[in-house]
């Protein structure tokens, strides 16, 4: 895990957006791209007055470099999107555990709103991999090339109509799996979604990973701050409830560990 303060040049950081505030920026940082794995984030130091480190996927490495894909929301989000091509960042990473990737398995990737980024590295890294994603309409359909240029094709769903099918992004997944077309599905965007998801894999039997978004403090298993509900199993059959850190135990986890109400 690299911390040195200012480890990461950013060589870009654009809007990708016109209708919100979505940024891409590419930061060279050698030994984060080497050693991140897809579903990993980055914890970001965002200026002098924001204590707090902020949590962001790694969209995908590119030879030295690593892409993040973000929306501005608040302080810290604001500070990344004005920082310029040559500036210097402190990047803490890369934290978590990742998607696992098993050989020969089609994947389907489910993503809503910002929660495509980090789709993007898990579809590069599987063999066969197409994508499912809803936004709430055409003016915030973004990135797709992205995936298309890695040979994901990508089905686009928004809740009104203005680009692709009507309605959401579940009933993709339903189609999907109707037609056998995945074996596994990766999630991530709101929670009330990777909760549709999730049921919908779990009828068909059909395994599902999901990336699991919460506040986060210290980025590395200390704070507790990022806890996530989840069941557990113990070694004689017992099951009961347990916390798990999103930071170090996630932010991946099988969708059946997590409970969702
Ligand atoms: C594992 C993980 C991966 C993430 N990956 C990305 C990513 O790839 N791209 C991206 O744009 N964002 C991502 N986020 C969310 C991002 O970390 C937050 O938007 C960011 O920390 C907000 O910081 P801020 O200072 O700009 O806003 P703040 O001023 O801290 O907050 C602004 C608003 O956003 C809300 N908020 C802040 N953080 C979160 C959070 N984690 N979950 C829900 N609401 C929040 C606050 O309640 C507040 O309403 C990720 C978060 C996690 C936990
Ligand atoms: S952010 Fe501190 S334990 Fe996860």
């Amino acid at each position: 895990m690299q911390t040195l303060k200012d480890n990461g040049k950013i060589i870009h950081n654009r809007r990708i957006c016109d209708a919100a505030e979505l940024y891409d920026m590419l930061i060279e940082s050698p030994e984060i791209a080497k050693a991140a794995k897809p579903g990993q984030i980055v914890h970001i130091m965002c200026g002098e007055g924001t204590t707090l480190r902020r949590p962001i996927s790694i969209c995908e490495t590119v030879g030295d470099c690593v892409r993040l894909c973000y929306e501005v929301r608040g302080k810290g989000t604001k500070w990344m999107a004005e920082r310029r091509e040559g500036d210097l960042v402190s990047l803490l990473g890369p934290l978590g555990n990742g998607f696992t990737v098993k050989d020969g398995e089609r994947a389907l990737l489910v993503g809503g709103g910002i929660g495509i980024y980090p789709l993007l590295s898990i579809g590069k890294a599987c063999g066969s991999a197409k994508a499912a994603f809803g936004f709430r309409n055409v003016s915030l359909v973004n990135s797709l090339d992205l995936f298309e240029s890695n040979g994901i094709a990508t089905s686009i769903i928004t809740d009104d109509g203005s680009s692709g099918r009507k309605g959401f992004v579940t009933e993709l997944v339903k189609d999907a799996l109707a037609n056998n077309e995945a074996d596994v599905v990766y999630v991530c965007g709101p929670r009330g979604m990777m909760a549709a998801v999730a049921a919908i894999c779990e009828e068909a039997g059909v395994r599902c990973e999901v990336s699991m978004e919460e506040r986060m403090g210290c980025g590395v298993g200390a704070c507790l701050a990022c806890v996530c509900k989840t069941t557990f199993k113990d070694n004689r059959g017992v099951t009961g409830e347990k916390y798990k850190r999103v930071c170090v135990d996630g932010p991946v986890f099988d969708s059946k560990e997590i409970i969702w109400k």
